[in-house]
This record gives C-alpha cells, sequence and structure tokens, in this order.
C-alpha cells in the first residue's frame, strides 16, 4: 500500500538496516561544512551525530503550492519538475496542489516516483460539509501525502490544536501519509515561548498515534515569522527547534522517533537550501514559493550536490 520508497517497513526494524540510501554520503557532509566554514570563517566543526543522523534518514522535499496555479499550469509545472528531478537520487519528493488538481497532476506523475499531496483534509468523514474535502476522497483522487496544520489554517482559518488533532486522525485512518506543521509566531518567539507553543502542537498533533501512525509521519517546523517573507530562520535557529522535536518525538515513539523526518519549511531557497540541510535534525524542506519553479524546486531537491 505504502509508496515511499527505500523507507522502513515498520517500528521493529532497526534504522540502520532499514535506511537503504543515506541522506548525504559523508563525503557530501564534510564537504557542506566545510564549504560553510570557509564561506563564514568559523572553523571546520565535525560532529559526529551529524554524519551519524545523516545516514538514517532520506531527506524529503514537498512543495507546497497554495492557492496557486490554474489546473493546466499546475500540471504543466509537475511534468517540468519530474523531468528535473528524475535523475536526482535518494530524495523523497511530493507536490501538494490545489484539491482540484490532486488528479491531474497525480496523472502526470504516475510513472514517477514523486508523490502527490493535498493541502488539508476535513476532520469528518463523508457527509453534509459543503466545500469540504475528507481524507478518504483526497485518498481517491490519487493522493498519498496530505499537509495539516498548516500554519495559515491555524492563523488565518482559525484551526485550533483539536482540530488538527482530528485531521491528523482522519488523515491516517483512510492511508494518508500526513505532515503535521508546527511552528510559533514572532510574538511567541519573542516572548520566549517558541518551545512551549512547539511542543504543544506536537504533543497534541500527535495525540493518539501508536507506532505504525508515527512511522507515517513527517514534522514540518515552519516559523510563521519566516512563512512568505523571505525571513529565513538561520540553521542554529532551526536546529534548536528540531532538536527539541527530535527529543519529543523520541519521547512519545521510542526508537521510531529518530527516524521521523523533520522538514525545515520558511523561505526554503537555493541560496539557503545547503546551510538548513546540513543541521543534524534537519531531514528535508517543506517549500511554498520556490516549488512554483521547476528550476528552483529541482535545486532543492538536488541541494548538496552543487
Ligand atoms: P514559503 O512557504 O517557502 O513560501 O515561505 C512555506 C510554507 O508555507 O510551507
Amino acid at each position: 500500500m505504502r509508496r515511499t520508497k527505500g523507507r522502513r517497513s515498520g517500528p521493529e526494524q532497526s534504522p540502520n538496516k532499514t535506511s537503504p540510501v543515506p541522506r548525504l554520503t559523508e563525503a557530501a557532509s564534510f564537504r557542506i561544512i566545510f564549504r560553510l566554514s570557509f564561506a563564514t570563517g568559523e572553523p571546520v566543526r565535525l560532529d559526529p551525530n551529524l554524519l551519524r543522523d545523516h545516514r538514517m534518514r532520506r531527506p524529503f522535499i514537498a512543495g507546497n503550492w497554495k492557492m496557486n496555479l490554474s489546473h493546466r499550469d499546475a500540471v504543466r509545472l509537475a511534468e517540468e519538475i519530474h523531468e528535473r528531478v528524475s535523475g536526482i537520487p535518494d530524495r523523497d519528493v511530493a507536490l501538494c496542489p490545489t484539491f482540484v488538481s490532486v488528479t491531474g497532476v497525480a496523472q502526470a506523475l504516475a510513472d514517477s516516483r514523486i508523490q502527490v499531496g493535498g493541502q488539508d483534509c476535513a476532520r469528518t468523514d463523508d457527509g453534509a460539509y459543503t466545500g469540504e474535502v475528507s481524507a478518504s476522497i483526497l485518498k481517491s483522487t490519487g493522493a498519498s501525502v496530505v499537509i495539516i496544520g498548516h500554519s495559515e489554517r491555524r492563523h488565518v482559518m482559525g484551526e485550533t490544536d483539536e482540530v488538527v488533532r482530528e485531521k491528523m486522525g482522519k488523515a491516517r485512518e483512510h492511508g494518508l501519509r500526513p505532515i503535521l506543521c508546527v511552528g510559533e509566531t514572532l510574538e511567541e518567539r519573542k516572548s520566549g515561548r517558541t518551545l512551549e507553543v512547539v511542543e504543544r502542537q506536537i504533543r497534541k498533533g500527535l495525540e493518539g498515534f501508536g507506532g505504525a501512525d508515527l512511522t507515517e509521519t513527517t514534522i514540518a517546523y515552519e516559523p510563521v515569522w519566516a512563512i512568505g517573507t523571505g525571513e529565513v530562520a538561520t540553521p542554529d535557529q532551526a536546529q534548536e527547534v528540531h532538536a527539541a522535536i527530535r527529543g519529543w518525538l523520541k519521547e512519545l515513539g521510542g526508537a521510531i522517533g529518530e527516524d521521523i523526518r523533520i522538514q525545515y519549511g520558511g523561505s526554503v531557497k537555493p541560496s539557503n537550501v545547503d546551510g538548513l540541510m546540513a543541521m543534524p535534525d534537519i531531514d528535508g524542506a517543506l517549500v511554498g514559493g520556490a516549488s512554483l519553479n521547476a528550476d528552483d524546486f529541482a535545486t532543492l531537491v538536488g541541494f548538496g550536490n552543487g
């Protein structure tokens, strides 16, 4: 049933055995660290944990097209992206168009490894909910992934942690792999509440999730102040939160917590992707603006190979 390539198939397997492809080769990790250190003038930092973690989780880059692109343009962009990323090995890729283009994009990508996702799903099963799209209907249109709790849904549409939790449950119930978005607002960061807010969102969003559900989940840490603003968290700022998330995931899922991928999202671009991806707990990216350009998105997917 699962379409993800190269992912571990269950919590009973050991991470080292089931991660067939490293996140970055050791040489690539060294190259990035060296390049960063050259650019910043800081001494070369070789963190053995970084190399260990990089071998365990396959990077996952997802494009969130938000409410952009006509149906025709969405299909065309999917085809362009397919062309450009098909030669890039060792990466998982997903594209999340608007609901109405999921089927067309899924058909266009039928022969590719690119997964297709929705940007949201309803908190209920099918029924009298005008305008909503349930997880089961989304699945039937060709989606295998769904973004849940994006900050635009939380802060523009007023979704609470409880609504996000319900949607996470529906996604899993109907066999979709959720990307759970978490992140603090600028005000929350300024008042020193970042970790408190993100911890609450993580614990609530994953409430009731057992081993298999956790295995199928990706977390996206997206500081609200960095989304669509051009303001990107520094690699260290992002890593601090990602490391905290890793700790909570291990508390909730034991060894599985080590394998769950944590994407960073918020103004990820070709110019900043390598620095972010070199961090030990950053396992990919959820990309808005830059995913609307095939060249930029392909560069993000192929990060570290430049
Ligand atoms: P951005 O959006 O890359 O345009 O900042 C990211 C997101 O909202 O997922």
